[in-house]
């Protein structure tokens, strides 16, 4: 008996300790050392660190990724060195080059230490086909200048879209970091100076400029742009603050996708349901730092990274899985489960017969969210619900926040109209016991980071919640 249960401690403990080391991107040895070294125990020296791409890419955790806008200054070269620099530190990086920056390095030079295409042209249709310049904004999480001559600085701070690089500027909702360079009197000149101030007052970042020596002859001031050691710690320190993991040991349950309810061994009922907002929010939760469980209905779409998927079919296997998925500290079922299931679903297939077409009789299918949401024991604190409706979105929301006894309701109008089901945007109304909160429209992704900023700041507000 004694040791069926050290047996089972010491499993416990291992799943523990693995689960902690992916949250940290840290393999189990490190892990086991840093607990040692913290109750006072000497360890080994761990081994030499793996390279940086590489460990990033041994850990669950998502790589970084930074977009660098090379602009056209002397400069320029040294941004060669700050790629080769960031790619150490294990992110990933895309370039963008103003048509200036490449009188001084080449796309194809940029691009070989970078590892991929160089994008140059708003107009080009490679481009704007293959990712496109709102992609090229958005699909980073971080804006690096380097060098931000005084032209693009300008363009940036009068919201001027004249090309790719001032255009993704303008297009992006992430962080900006400039690194500036310019001869030392046009970094001093009043319209400079304005820009700075206003790029600054936006929430812009600025690295340098120093002080020094010139490129040109003869001249020395400031205006050097910092050096790419500087800026690549800078580029940390931003994604650090992007990183803070609010989510960080809190166990997250997601629902996502349609169910399918058998007819027959060939037939189904199902529903247009992508799974493409339940992954985005699975996505999002991983990157917030949480433990994440995913019940996906049949979808067309990839296992989220880092996230433990458990795949089902019908809403019966999913309320099992989920069931079986508890205890979480917040459960978010954005599922499209299926009402009703065919009462009697035939073993063989169903012929067709002079009789006519079999007549179907449905039964009532289990109601997961009520389910988990007026649970006794093992209630998760934070139960959210989906609501699709296809009118009076808000009304019928209400109704069933008060029905389900969930804490939330995100509620979306999926009429043919609105392209939601499918599509990559969502227009989202949050119905809680304290009113109504209407979203602007937005890409799926973007829900999904607000929802889990969102349910991060209510778990931290709740007793006992967040450090
Ligand atoms: C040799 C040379 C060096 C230059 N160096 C800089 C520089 O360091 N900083 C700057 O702001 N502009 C510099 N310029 C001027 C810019 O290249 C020019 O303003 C250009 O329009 C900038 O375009 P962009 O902002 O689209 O890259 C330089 C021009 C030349 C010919």
């Amino acid at each position: 008996m004694a040791s069926l249960t050290i047996r089972k401690l010491d499993e416990a403990l291992k799943s523990q300790l693995r689960l902690r080391a992916a949250r940290n991107g840290r393999s189990m040895e490190e892990e086991i050392r840093l607990i040692l070294a913290a109750a006072g125990e000497e360890t080994e020296p761990p081994p030499a660190a793996l390279p940086q791409p590489a460990a990033a890419a041994m850990t669950a955790r998502p790589q970084a990724r930074v977009l660098l806008v090379i602009s056209g200054g002397i400069a320029a070269y040294k941004s060669l060195d700050l790629i080769r620099r960031l790619k150490e530190r294990g992110i990933a990086v895309r370039v963008v080059m103003t048509q200036a920056a490449q009188e001084f390095v080449t796309p194809l030079v940029a691009g070989a230490i970078a590892g991929g295409h160089v994008h140059t042209d708003l107009f080009d249709e490679r481009t704007e086909f293959d990712i496109g310049h709102i992609r090229l904004a958005r699909e980073t999480d971080l804006v690096v200048v380097a060098p931000a001559t005084a032209d693009l600085m300008a363009k940036m701070a009068n919201g001027l879209a004249t090309d790719l690089a001032s255009t993704v500027l303008l297009a992006t909702d992430r962080p900006v970091l400039i690194a500036p360079a310019m001869n030392p009197r046009m970094w001093a000149h009043k319209a400079t100076q304005r820009n700075l101030a206003r790029l600054v007052a936006d929430g812009t970042t600025v690295v340098g400029p120093n002080a020094g020596e010139m490129a040109e002859r003869g001249e020395a001031g400031v205006g050097r742009m910092a050096e790419p050691l500087e800026i690549a710690a800078a580029v940390e320190t931003l994604l650090r603050a992007r990183g803070a993991r609010p989510l960080a040991g809190k166990r997250v349950l997601i629902t996502s996708g349609p169910t399918h309810e058998p007819i027959d061994p060939v037939r189904y009922i199902a529903n247009r349901s992508s799974g493409k907002q339940g992954h985005a929010i699975a996505r999002a939760a991983v990157d917030a730092g949480a433990a994440v469980t995913l019940v996906s209905g049949p979808v067309g779409l990839p296992d989220p990274a880092g996230a433990n998927v458990v795949h089902v079919e019908s809403a019966r296997d999913m309320l099992a899985a989920v069931e079986a998925a508890l205890p979480a500290d917040v459960a978010i079922f954005a599922a499209a489960v299926a009402d009703w299931r065919v009462e009697g679903a035939s073993a063989q297939k169903l012929k067709k017969t002079a009789g006519g077409p079999p007549a179907l009789s449905l039964a009532e299918n289990p109601d997961i969210l009520a389910t988990i949401a007026r649970r006794k024991d093992g209630r998760p604190p934070l139960v959210i619900g989906f609501a699709a409706e296809t009118e009076q979105v808000v009304a019928h929301a209400k109704a069933k926040l008060a029905r389900k006894r969930c804490d939330w309701i995100l509620a979306n109008d999926v009429s043919a109209e609105s392209g939601v089901m499918g599509g990559d945007q969502n227009t989202i109304h949050l119905v809680s016991a304290d009113g109504v909160e209407t979203w602007p429209t937005q890409t799926k992704d973007e829900v999904a980071r607000m929802l889990i900023e969102r349910a991060a700041a209510a778990l931290a507000a709740m007793p006992g919640g967040q450090p």
